[in-house]
């Protein structure tokens, strides 16, 4: 075993995994240019009061899995442990014109008890847009998410959707759960039993049997919120039934962070087990602005975890995504110069190469070259070199066996290369 291991609850991912996360990042990045995000990048730290106010002083992201320390320089920091806060205060400090639609993607810091699916740092890919109350904006940010799914091929996903209410309704529904929660704190589970009265929603959230059980009693917010919030509820569904998203509404759907008022939603996958099955998530925060000191402006978003998404992808038996296959694999008995060239030469025609190194012999390149996966060797002996030639033969013909031309092995002009591949691979 080596000296050092990647900390606990953290993984390197790499190899097919690499490059499936490679490939989520791309096809991420290119719906969000399609839908008008441009991309934020901001520190992978703060000052902690942002997460404890905008995130929530009561949430257990802050009271128990945050990441704070203090720096030299005496600042209580905090690892972000969510993208959110983080751009609602670079939209508070730098005010850019709203709307303002920003996607990211970034590491996220809980410490967590881990396990399969759940981690001390993982990756989300998000949006948040903000100065826009518009329900139509809700369906556009949730149809990102949900095309975004489509697109890697995901087909178990479910979508839950509810809606929390606003500064007007939320409070009477609240007082109603607790009264109702009240009338049965014995029954609840440890941990809510001591804290249902400081924060009644969060049990409604509880996985554990004991509130599982007292919840399907409890007062719903459907039936308390304000007319302009179920308008804004029903715009919301209305839309999503337009373009075609399949939605099912979750009545308990109150999530774990304390910013969230009117939309919430959570994409599951269904091929996943229920504790870990939360793929992406988000809703409007339409207070949080104002929470960390910017002027009232509405704002909706969401978190997509890239580790629960290639989980999800393994479960449905989506082996392809991220799939690349090396053009061309140059083996050179000559020295290397013509390697180092030639490879040059390829990619910058846009055709992708790999060489050996090392001056190995012609066995050991032929192994490097079949394990690289490459369709075509460049092979340059002595003789093709005198000449100022190369022999290109196929290694793998792909899935379409007609493709190329015939012959299994062809000698090459130098100059024609380029040419000669581009036929070859096309
Ligand atoms: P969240 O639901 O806490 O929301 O996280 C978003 C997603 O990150 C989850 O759906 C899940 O896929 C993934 N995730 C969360 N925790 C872990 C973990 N420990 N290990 C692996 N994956 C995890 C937010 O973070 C909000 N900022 C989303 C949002 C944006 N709401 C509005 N705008």
């Amino acid at each position: 075993m080596s000296a050092f291991q990647a900390p606990t609850g953290t993984r390197d991912l790499y190899g097919a995994d690499g490059a499936r996360v490679e490939a989520l990042v791309a096809r991420f990045a290119h719906l969000a240019h399609l839908a008008a995000f441009g991309l934020v990048v901001s520190p992978m730290f703060e000052d902690a009061g942002v997460f404890r106010r905008g995130v929530g002083e009561m949430s257990e992201v802050v009271t128990k899995e945050m990441y704070v320390f203090e720096d030299k320089g005496g600042r209580t920091l905090a690892l972000r442990p969510e993208g959110t806060a983080s751009v609602v205060r670079a939209f508070v400090q730098h005010r850019p014109t709203v709307p303002w639609k920003a996607w990211y993607v970034t590491p996220a810091f809980r410490y967590e008890r881990p396990q399969a699916g759940r981690y001390r740092q993982h990756h989300q890919l998000g949006v948040e847009v903000l100065g826009s109350a518009d329900p139509d904006l809700d369906v556009e940010v949730v149809a990102l998410l949900a095309g975004f799914y489509a697109a890697v091929g995901l087909e178990r996903v479910e979508l839950r959707v509810n809606s929390m209410g606003d500064v007007g309704c939320m409070p009477a529904y609240r007082a109603s759960l607790a009264a109702y929660l009240g009338a049965r704190a014995g029954e609840l589970c440890d941990e809510h039993a001591a804290t249902w009265e400081r924060n009644p929603l969060r049990v409604l959230d509880c996985k554990r049997a004991p509130c599982i059980a007292v919840r399907e009693g409890a007062p719903r917010v459907a039936e308390a919120l304000c007319d302009a919030c179920a308008g804004h509820f029903a715009r919301f569904t209305a839309g999503l039934d337009a373009l075609g998203v399949a939605w099912r509404r979750d009545d308990f759907l109150v999530r774990g962070l304390d910013y969230y008022t009117r939309t919430t939603f959570e994409f599951a996958s269904l091929a996943l087990d229920a504790a870990q099955n939360g793929i992406g998530g988000g809703g409007r925060y339409d207070g949080l602005v104002e929470q960390l000191g910017g002027p009232a402006t509405p704002g909706i978003g969401f978190g997509s975890g890239i580790e629960r998404i290639l989980l999800a992808c393994e479960a449905e038996g989506l082996a392809s995504l991220g799939e690349t296959t090396l053009d061309v694999f140059v083996l050179d008995v000559t020295g290397g110069a013509a390697a180092r060239d030639i490879t040059h030469e390829l990619r910058q025609a846009g055709i992708s190469a790999e060489r050996s190194f090392d001056g190995r012999s012609l066995k050991s390149q032929l192994k490097q070259a079949d394990r690289s996966g490459a369709r075509v060797a460049c092979i340059v002996g002595p003789e093709e070199l005198a000449a100022g030639s190369v022999t290109l033969r196929w290694l793998r013909r792909g899935l379409d066996a007609a493709a190329g031309p015939d012959a299994g092995q062809q000698r090459v002009e130098r100059g024609a290369l380029a040419a000669t591949l581009d036929a070859w691979l096309r």
